[in-house]
């Protein structure tokens, strides 16, 4: 339908956008051979049925889709630890091209389903041949332990229309502790590597001053 395409089409732009963009943090940080804290970038423009099913849903006016609904452009970046998201989300507020306009904490405070992750609103500047277009974007930055664990739920949801069965909701669950405790084992051993290399560096370091 040309109205949809019409008022995709920012959408498409801002997504594609944001992925040369987001893709081009990581490529920065392997120049410098660090670690990077993004690990991968993946976006998606939310399909019309969705759209529509989401505005039924939560009862959006599609004349206020614009304003009311803010992952119709939608960017995820995974990380490997949990302190990677806090340092990702310090770059990203660090940034000129976006404006930040909410940010929502689901690692401190998890969802009573078991989702973790960090939800950034950018309000983000499209350039058209009418002008500036300002749209809404969501960015949802996580560990891959947190993706794999909402990507599995999500599928689950769609099967169930959100009405799980008591034990597979148990099981969720479950599955949601594992991640969480997936992700502090993960965070211990970075510790240790970081430790590691302190110490070599440092006995590298002595050996140098020794010889001079
Ligand atoms: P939405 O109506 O989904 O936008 O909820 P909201 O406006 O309260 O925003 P929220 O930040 O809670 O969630 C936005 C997005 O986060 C969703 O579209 C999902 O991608 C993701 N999300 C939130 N809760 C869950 C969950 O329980 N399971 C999974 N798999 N994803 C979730
Ligand atoms: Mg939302």
């Amino acid at each position: 339908m040309k109205h949809w395409d019409l008022f995709l089409a920012p959408y498409k732009q801002a997504v594609a956008e944001l992925k040369i963009k987001l893709k081009g943090m990581r490529g920065q940080f392997d120049l410098d051979s660090t670690h990077s804290p993004i690990e991968f970038v993946t976006g998606r423009v939310k399909p019309i049925l969705s759209i529509l099913d989401k505005a039924n849903q939560k009862g959006i006016p599609l004349e206020n889709l614009e304003e009311e609904m803010q992952d119709i452009a939608g960017m995820r970046i995974m990380c490997q630890f949990v302190d990677d998201i806090h340092v990702v989300v310090a770059l990203l507020r660090n940034r000129n091209d976006f404006e930040i306009v909410e940010e929502r904490d689901y690692i401190s405070h998890k969802k009573t389903s078991g989702y973790r992750s960090y939800h950034v609103v950018i309000r983000y500047p499209v350039q058209t041949i009418r002008g500036e277009k300002k749209i809404l974007a969501e960015i949802q930055i996580r560990t891959l332990a947190m993706n794999f664990w909402a990507t599995i739920e999500h599928t689950l949801n769609y099967k169930y229309k959100g009405i799980f069965p008591s034990d597979i909701k148990m099981r969720l669950q479950r599955a949601a502790e594992a991640a969480f405790r997936l992700d502090e084992e993960m965070s211990l051993i970075r510790g240790e590597i970081q430790e590691a290399q302190a110490f070599f560096t440092r006995n590298k370091e002595l050996k140098q001053q020794g010889k001079n």
